[in-house]
């Protein structure tokens, strides 16, 4: 069933309360609920009140204190007949949280109880009016056996506890602030906290607590840190202070995503939660400060200001994932930061664009809604509301989300009620930049600088690609930040100025302009487009050193490499040494940082080359990008192994110069296997068995597992002997060999999935292998098409257990149109033998029937 964005109509019941009490335990946990209902004035009235429910059987029903026989079942769905006013509805349910495989409702996570609600997960605990714009306040009881659940927690305080007879303990909790199911949360386990406090910025003194099992206590102390930063960060930046008496985290290890806003109870993935030196490399630790501040961020922006439903769910996504890379920006170095959003978004958001899966951020329908949690929703939504800050400017965006909060305070709200309220504070009309909510695909800027004596002409031009049900497109309104750089001086001869770019075509026009101009555009990544602009190789060269921007000049580097890439894939000879001289340029330069070095060094991915290739050949694209890496390697060498050698500092020091030093290693390292690889892996042998931290141990493996030398099984085998009992790390060294670039990694991952510790119930390591060898190009696109099978083998088996987790893995399959015909014919065979299997779940139908259109 298709549920349509327009077919949106109100409640027709409140629920101004909700009580709950939990009788605890694995194999059995039983649900009392009261709710208060009371007809809602906004919407139609109705006679029946229609609660959600999944895999859920009543055992009771009560009305106003009655039993009540004259309830029915529709579907999923309880139906219960009420009279017009008031009501207190009362029902009991019962189910088995240990048999959750979908982990999603409450479910048993390594011996202790955990809820995932959002999307549609509360339905799965109680009948309730599982939707977003149900707002309601809840109160909790919890009840379990004090010695196997010693640690019973929900939203909002505490207000009793107690001990009853045969070893139970009870508690209850009461949330103050009105809040939609989805948000709603409970832990009950064996677990020990990091204990810390915030105060806020009127002096409020606010509990923190992040609840793990007790030997991985030592592991949260960044995680706390990052959370304290993020407070203090969004008191600074948005004027939003935090509002409950405490605030909890708890990590599991089982978990469908990345983490949840829960009211004050978020709950992690222990990925972003858990890490040291010695076990969690410099990125795992960057990702926990953003998940960590993302998760917080919601409070406000999901929490007290809710979606109304869930075609909305950028307005809450979108908004805080721009946030959290804002934070990100303002806490690490704001060039270095961008590059990876962007490489993110280029990567996953920009393939979902371009594919049968596209759709726009605010979605017009779907058949589950757990399929779009995408990077489009997601990325692309950050991006939007990038562009609205751009246009604005700082001060009057500013004024525009205070008054979002201020207006839109414990209410469920609207994308267009977040633009209204950045208007009516701004001044500024929006409506052309909202086309971005409503149309699916990247739009493609063309761009061409013609000059003549001072006058320089920018002729811009612009087209979408139509998407899935959307065949015509609009022209986009675009901001462009643009400059000029003078050809000779390597300054700004035309300083950075917005253009913005509304129609399919554009001219715009520079003076006093005294020398020739290089063109730089889309500084900063202004706009989230695809960029084909008329330059010559040499002129890439020269931005590549000179643009004043980083992010254009990382740009310039890395077109300079993809016009290499795509032309040798293509069977031209180019000449390589432009991307030479100018990644020696770089290596050498003392102004540049590692960081900054190192991501700019690095070759585009194969991926990225097969997109921007009418027709994607993974082994040609491969056989390009390793020639362009031994040549580097072997011409860079003495510079190369300067990088690799450098930094020094220890591995517990994670300040930005140590964490670039680290990066620059590895990617160093890499280069110069690619250029010989015998010395490679010596090198790699040598950093891997030095290390002190994860960072250089997990690089110097990476570069091994694609190498052909014995260096490569005695790194594994040391990696698994001594984290075996880190499922973490595991979860790393199986990523590993699924990424690897080697002509076996399909026998490899065949082999992985047999191993004993592979366990495709667990999303974490079902994940390790199966999306690292998805992206993985060359190896998933093996012309055999066995790459394929095991994929779909392996999507089919997770789908009997966990099908949101499972349907997340379709998306490589969803390329199929872009590969020579072989490869596209064997791939559509196996979308058509999912879609042929009985039994699917609608998470897989959906993403499997849609790849096929
Ligand atoms: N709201 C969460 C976040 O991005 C994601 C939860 C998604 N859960 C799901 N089952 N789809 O922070
Ligand atoms: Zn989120």
């Amino acid at each position: 069933v298709e549920i349509r964005r327009e077919d949106y109509r109100p409640y027709p019941w409140k629920v101004p309360n909700t009580r709950l009490k939990f009788t605890l335990g694995l194999g059995k946990t039983r649900v009392q609920a009261i709710l208060d209902v009371e007809p809602n004035a906004a919407a139609e009235s109705s006679d029946v009140l229609c609660l959600n429910g999944d895999e859920l059987t009543p055992l009771g029903v009560w009305v106003d204190g009655s039993p009540l026989d004259s309830w029915l079942m529709d579907g999923d769905d309880l139906l219960i007949p009420l009279t017009p006013g008031k009501h207190e509805v009362g029902i009991d349910t019962e189910f088995s949280p240990a048999a959750n495989t979908k982990l999603m409702g409450l479910y048993a996570s390594n011996g202790m109880l955990c809820t995932q609600c959002e999307a549609e997960g509360f339905r799965r605990i109680t009948f309730f009016p599982d939707r977003p714009d149900v707002l309601s306040r809840y109160r909790v009881r919890m009840e379990a056996d004090k010695a196997k659940f010693p640690i019973l927690l929900t939203n909002g305080n505490p207000i009793e506890s107690g001990e009853g007879a045969d070893g139970i303990h009870w508690a209850e909790w009461e949330d103050p602030f009105p809040k939609p199911c989805y948000l709603f949360a409970l832990v009950a386990g064996d677990l020990k906290a990091n204990r810390d406090s915030f105060t806020t910025m009127s002096g409020r003194k606010v509990e923190l607590g992040i609840w793990v099992r007790e030997a991985d206590l030592p592991k949260t102390s960044h995680a706390m840190e990052s959370l304290k930063r993020a407070m203090r960060w969004d008191e600074e930046v948005y004027g939003r202070e935090y509002d409950l008496d405490l605030f909890n985290i708890v990590a599991v290890s089982d978990f469908n995503m990345g983490a949840m806003e829960n009211k004050g109870l978020n709950i992690f993935n222990s990925a972003y939660i858990l890490a040291d030196p010695d076990t969690a490399t410099d990125g795992d630790f960057d990702n926990i400060a953003r998940v960590v501040a993302h998760e917080y961020f919601h409070n406000w922006s999901g929490d007290r200001v809710t979606c109304r439903d869930w075609f909305q769910l950028s307005l809450k996504e979108g908004f805080t994932v721009f946030r959290d890379q804002s934070f990100g920006a303002d806490i690490g170095s704001p060039a270095v930061k961008r590059i990876d959003d962007v490489r993110t978004l280029r990567m996953i958001q920009f393939q979902e664009d371009s594919g049968p899966l596209a759709h726009p951020v605010r979605p017009d329908s779907y058949i589950e809604i757990s399929n779009f949690y995408t990077a489009t929703i997601y990325n692309k939504g950050a991006e939007l509301i990038r562009m609205m800050k751009t246009v604005l400017g700082e001060k009057k965006f500013r004024a525009g989300t205070d008054l979002y909060f201020e207006r839109h305070d414990g209410e469920a709200a609207t994308c267009d009620d977040f633009v209204k309220a950045l208007e009516d504070a701004s001044g500024v009309d929006l409506t052309h930049l909202k086309l971005w909510y409503s149309q699916a695909g990247t739009p493609h800027v063309t761009a061409r600088l013609e000059q003549t004596g001072g006058k320089a002409v920018l002729h811009l031009r612009q087209s979408v690609a139509a998407t899935p049900g959307q065949p015509v497109k609009k022209p986009m309104a675009i901001p462009l930040k643009t400059a000029l750089i003078g050809e000779e001086s390597g300054a700004e001869i035309a300083s950075e100025r917005l253009i913005l770019l509304e129609e399919s075509e554009a001219t715009v026009e520079f003076d006093n302009i005294s020398e020739p101009a290089l063109l730089s555009i889309n500084r900063g990544f202004s706009a989230p487009i695809v960029l084909d602009v008329d330059r010559k190789p040499d002129d890439l060269e020269k931005l590549a050193a000179s643009d004043t921007d980083p992010f254009a000049r990382y740009e310039a580097m890395q077109e300079l490499m993809l016009r290499w890439l795509i032309s040798t894939a293509k069977g031209e000879t180019v000449d390589p040494q432009p991307v030479i001289r100018a990644v020696g340029d770089t290596l050498r330069s003392n102004q540049l940082d590692s960081a900054f070095k190192a991501e700019v060094i690095l070759p585009p991915s194969e991926s990225m080359v097969g997109d921007r290739m009418d027709v994607i050949d993974p082994a040609a694209i491969h056989a390009a990008r390793e020639q362009l890496r031994s040549v580097i390697g072997r011409d860079l060498s003495s510079e190369l192994a300067n990088a690799q050698r450098g930094g020094g500092q220890p591995g517990h020091d994670v300040s930005a110069e140590a964490k670039g030093a680290r990066r620059l290693r590895t990617v160093a390292l890499g280069l110069l296997a690619a250029g010989d690889p015998a010395n490679g892996a010596k090198l790699a042998k040598a950093q891997f068995g030095a290390a002190d931290n994860m960072t250089d141990r997990q690089g110097a493996m990476m570069v091994l597992a694609s190498l052909e030398a014995p260096q490569r099984k005695e790194a594994l085998d040391a990696f698994y002997a001594r984290y075996e009992d880190d499922p973490l790390v595991i979860d790393k060294w199986f990523g590993v060999q699924a990424a690897a670039q080697r002509p076996d990694t399909v026998d490899q991952v065949v082999a992985l999935a047999e191993h004993p510790k592979f366990n495709p119930a667990n999303p974490n390591r079902l994940r390790s292998i199966a999306i690292s060898f998805g992206m993985n190009q060359w190896a998933f696109h093996d012309e055999s098409g066995r790459g394929y099978r095991f994929l779909a083998d392996l999507i089919l088996k997770a789908d009997k257990l966990n099908p949101q987790v499972a349907a997340r893995l379709v998306p490589p399959f969803g390329r199929w149109q872009r590969f020579e015909p072989k490869r596209a014919a064997l791939m559509r065979t196996e979308l058509e033998r999912i879609l042929s299997t009985p039994g699917l779940s609608k998470d897989l139908y959906e993403q499997v029937s849609k790849s096929l259109v």
